[in-house]
């Protein structure tokens, strides 16, 4: 199998285009060690010919023209895509954007929640992606089921589980008190598994505290790829470029007795790897300290473009 982060940012990328904080206004500048990014998004293969994206985000043009494996295949006439299917784990708007992106006639399974669904069958923008060709596929249950292009298995299977979230921004309701009107299907984990090899890893980019349940399904897995938005729970706000905690938007920060690197010390995971990481993560800055307590805790920061084979 083989895992290709497409963008490793969160909602905005880095830089964010209106902002001039000071990861987002050195990386417009090119410093050296802090790497631009796009936002989250994920391609995994198990053959390497054929590919599952794991969200689609709005800079998915950006990125399909910067992976070499998602260019159409010559020998299959004028017009293909070896892009066969698509997960969703939310309905944020920076992992459902990108779906406008592949309205070309492209032939694709879109699998999400029902709530997720829902979401997209609301907003008749998404009605572009005509349902013949893209069938709409409901994550149900959490049992594992093989992620198909039409009727054509891909050699993956998939396993989707609640994780503790947030319902997207854009449908928040105050008046549903202090969970906006959030259920259980608007956040999703993601554990997928080459059928061949046995390989396997979790992709979860929006999760917003580590429960029993979960930690107990990540002990000793072999990669997780995590949510990796704030280094700290108030960092938006002492910086000034936001009035919202981590928790108000759904997202567990890396540092902290609640954090994720704390949350996953007795997990015994292999490899830990943060993605979705917000322009203000001091921890995105090679050689800063925050950078170094995350690698000292033994995890990786997602860039752009990074390759992992299972
Ligand atoms: C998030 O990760 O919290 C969302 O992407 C925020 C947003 O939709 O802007
Ligand atoms: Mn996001
Ligand atoms: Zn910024």
């Amino acid at each position: 199998m083989l895992i290709k982060v497409l963008g490793s940012a969160a909602g905005g990328g880095l830089p964010q285009i209106n902002c001039n904080c000071r990861n987002c206004a050195d990386a417009r500048a090119g410093v050296p060690g802090l790497a631009p990014r796009t936002q989250s998004s994920v391609a995994v293969s198990g053959d390497g010919k054929s590919w599952v994206l794991l969200n689609a985000s709005p800079d998915l043009r950006q990125q399909i023209a910067a992976t070499p494996q998602l260019a159409p295949d010559p020998a299959l006439g004028l017009r293909s895509s070896p892009i066969r299917a698509v997960v969703l784990t939310n309905g944020d708007l920076d992992h459902i954007a990108g779906l406008v992106s592949l309205r070309e006639g492209l032939s694709l399974n879109l699998y999400a929640s029902r709530e997720v669904h829902a979401a997209l069958d609301a907003n008749g923008i998404f009605n572009a992606l005509d349902r013949t060709l893209v069938p709409r596929v409901v994550l149900a249950g959490e049992e594992p089921i093989e992620l198909r292009q039409g009727d054509v298995g891909l050699g993956l299977t998939l396993e989707a589980f609640p994780v503790p979230g947030k319902v997207a921004l854009y449908l928040e309701d105050p008046a549903a008190g202090p969970a906006f009107g959030t259920r259980a299907g608007d956040t999703l984990g993601l554990k997928i598994t080459d059928r061949t090899n046995g390989g396997a890893f979790y992709f979860i980019p929006g999760c917003a505290a580590v429960d029993d349940r979960l930690a107990a399904r990540l002990r000793g897995a072999e990669l997780v790829l995590f949510d990796g938005t704030l280094y700290t729970d108030d960092e938006m706000i002492a910086q000034e470029l936001s009035a919202k905690t981590g928790k108000r938007m759904g997202h567990i920060s890396m540092s902290g007795p609640e954090g994720s690197m704390a949350a996953f010390d007795k997990l015994d995971v292999r490899r830990r790897i943060f993605t979705h990481i917000n322009n203000s993560n001091p921890a995105l800055r090679e050689g800063s300290p925050e950078r170094r307590a995350v690698e000292a805790a033994g995890w990786e920061v997602a860039c752009d473009g990074m390759e992992i084979g299972l």
